[in-house]
């Protein structure tokens, strides 16, 4: 008898994840501003290859969940332009742990069992882009189309292309921390399902707070939208077109 197909595949995938211990990762700089550090870890792409087969590139996000609830998602199409690494300890000390300033205080911070560094030594795009997070205590990779894992959220079939960008935004800069129609991270206020900001705020109220909270209010705890985004107006009038949609698509619909 032949050997089955999926115990050929898990020997291919166990080689090909042993080359892949043998890789040599670089040292990464911190987005926050510690000094470069290095970390034993796996390169996430052919990681992602060797796992579920090259199928992966066709989805449209990967969400990170960390054992602290935070859940960001990062497109696809980043983990390909860019490189993306699954740190599991710290080649220096033994502590997988680094210290964060946090209000005057430095704490020490677990990074187990998972962190997701970016190359980004060499990479301006990457060194400036820090918010597409580098989530750590990282427990689950999971590989999901938006619209499909975020019904609610994803805007009426047929939105213009403005509303899937502004869509798309939404997912990277806000989802991780807001609700909207029940769905997203929790730390900020839901944007939906019962009022919508562009409801009840000014249009460049809002503009401003998305840009900027802490020019409205110096302890707003919401960060502002990262100044170094290329087309950062453009995302901003994005992010207002798709919030706009949903709120309308909540008035449209009676049973919800
Ligand atoms: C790191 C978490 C975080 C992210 C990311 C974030 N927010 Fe917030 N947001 C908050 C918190 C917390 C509040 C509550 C006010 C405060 O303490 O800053 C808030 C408040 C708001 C409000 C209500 C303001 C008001 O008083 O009416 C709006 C609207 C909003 N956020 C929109 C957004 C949009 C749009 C994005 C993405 C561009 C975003 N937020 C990204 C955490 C976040």
């Amino acid at each position: 008898m032949a050997p089955s197909p999926r115990i050929d595949a898990l020997a291919a995938a166990s080689v090909a994840l042993a080359a892949l211990l043998l890789a040599a990762p670089p040292a990464f700089a911190d987005p926050a501003g510690e000094p470069s550090l290095p970390f034993d870890a796996l390169p996430l792409a052919p990681l992602l290859d060797a796992v579920y087969g090259p199928g992966w590139r066709e989805e449209e996000e990967i969400l990170l969940t960390c054992s602290d609830g935070y859940a960001p998602t990062v497109p696809v199409s980043r983990v390909l332009a860019h490189h993306p690494w699954l740190a599991f300890a710290r080649a220096d000390q033994p502590g997988f742990t680094v210290e964060k300033r946090e209000s005057g205080e430095v704490k020490t911070i677990s990074l187990s069992p998972f962190y997701l560094v970016w190359e980004n030594l060499d990479d301006a795009t990457v060194r400036q882009e820090a918010d597409y997070g580098w989530p750590y205590q990282l427990v689950a990779v999971d590989l999901i189309r938006a619209r499909e894992r975020f019904p609610k959220m994803a805007p009426p079939e047929g939105s213009p292309p403005e509303v899937m960008k502004g869509f798309a935004a939404f997912r990277i800069h806000c989802a991780k921390c807001h609700e909207l129609n029940g769905e997203g991270g929790s730390l900020g206020p839901e944007l939906n399902a019962a009022s919508s900001p562009v409801e009840s705020r000014d249009p460049a109220w809002l503009r401003a707070w998305i840009e900027d909270p802490s020019r409205i209010r110096p302890n707003a705890r919401m960060p502002a939208l990262n100044p170094a985004l290329p087309d950062r107006a453009a995302v901003v009038d994005q992010i207002l077109a798709y919030l706009g949609a949903m709120a309308r698509a909540r008035g449209a619909a009676p049973d919800s």
